[in-house]
């Protein structure tokens, strides 16, 4: 085993006989051979050009490099590959590996979960959205026309390789959107990370993350609050008309959840503060921007969030930990929205 990783942490995510581990630290990747499941031969690693990163899966390996950005995340892709998969003659016990991050873990592991019905795959997360969040769970799938992640399977990895040394060469702005989705960590239960190093709370992250998922493996219910911060989020993303990434989103959604929820009575000013805290602590924004000043678009956009099955859903804090609350009124929304313009 290499030195670089000797400080690794490893995850154990608790679910049965599709139980997996997540290996978190510098040099991880290396670890790659070592994870590889019993009776593969072959290994479909799948990367985008931009990842830079190269694994040794000690097995005969070919690689499939589709394009940079989203736009990887289509149903054309997963009939591309699993075409050049077939004529390379992939079989039901081989492997794919997934090397970058959440674009291509959730294309590669969908492309696993229906390529000969399902066969195994090992993501190694190269950015830090993927390592706290993307890579661990489960949730594969592409997107539409229609939407993001309208179609995919809940379809689990062998194990996961978070090597944090990747994150060094990421671009600033990736970073600090793998940063809006630390800060939600900060929030739920088991979220003091504020003493730990980077590598640390990545751990951590997916500690949490493990946790919940193996009590609510397909979002039957808690899952849910593994998406805090994420109604305003995605309503800033679909709305469209500001350059935020999705963790910076995400860090305005936090403030605003928060301010929901001292609204609400849930939590007291202090709390909230806790809030505006970590996220200007991440160097993350806790306003939203100014151009988005049309709170009936954001509200239209608030009720076709998958979580509100029942009335203005959202996810809020109170002293019992993060949790689903439906039902919240529309006059405490829109104060709420006030106070973080
Ligand atoms: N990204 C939220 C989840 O995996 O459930």
């Amino acid at each position: 085993m290499p030195t670089s990783d000797s400080r690794a942490q490893v995850v154990a995510v608790a679910l049965g006989d599709r139980a997996y581990d997540v290996h978190v630290g510098a040099g991880v990747r290396d670890r790659l051979g070592s994870v590889m499941p019993a009776g593969a031969r072959h290994v479909a690693i799948i990367t985008q050009a931009g990842v830079g990163w190269t694994v040794d899966s000690g097995l005969d390996q070919s690689v499939f490099t589709v394009a940079d950005g989203e736009k990887a995340k289509s149903l054309a892709e997963v009939e591309r590959l699993c075409r050049a998969m077939s004529r390379a003659g992939f079989t039901r016990s081989d492997v794919i590996v997934a090397v970058g991050g959440g674009v291509v873990t959730d294309l590669a592991g969908f492309v696993a979960a229906v390529y000969h019905r399902g066969i195994r795959y090992v993501s190694v997360a190269t950015t830090l959205l993927a390592q706290v969040d993307a890579a661990v769970g489960g949730k594969t799938g592409v997107n539409l026309p229609e939407g993001k992640n309208l179609v995919g399977a809940f379809w689990h990895p062998h194990a996961v390789l978070c090597d944090t040394e990747t994150l060094a060469t990421l671009p600033p702005r990736e970073l600090r959107s793998g940063r809006g989705e630390l800060a939600k960590y900060h929030f739920l239960t088991g979220g003091d990370l504020d003493a730990l190093d980077l590598d640390e709370r990545i751990a951590a992250a997916v500690r949490i993350k493990s946790e919940v998922v193996a009590t609510d493996e397909r979002e039957g219910g808690r899952r849910a609050i593994l998406n805090y911060g994420h109604t305003l989020a995605h309503a800033i993303e679909t709305a469209g008309r500001y350059d935020l990434r999705h963790g910076e989103a995400v860090a305005v959604g936090l403030v605003y959840a928060a301010e929901v929820a001292l609204r609400l009575g849930r939590i007291d000013e202090a709390r909230a503060a806790a809030h505006r805290r970590v996220v200007s602590g991440y160097g993350l924004p806790d306003r939203l921007p100014a151009v988005l000043d049309d709170d009936d678009e954001l509200l239209a956009l608030f009720r076709r969030d998958k979580k509100a099955v029942d009335g203005l859903t959202l996810v809020l804090d109170s002293d019992r930990g993060v949790e689903l609350v439906a039902g919240v009124p529309e006059k405490i929304l829109r104060e709420a929205l006030a106070a973080v313009r």
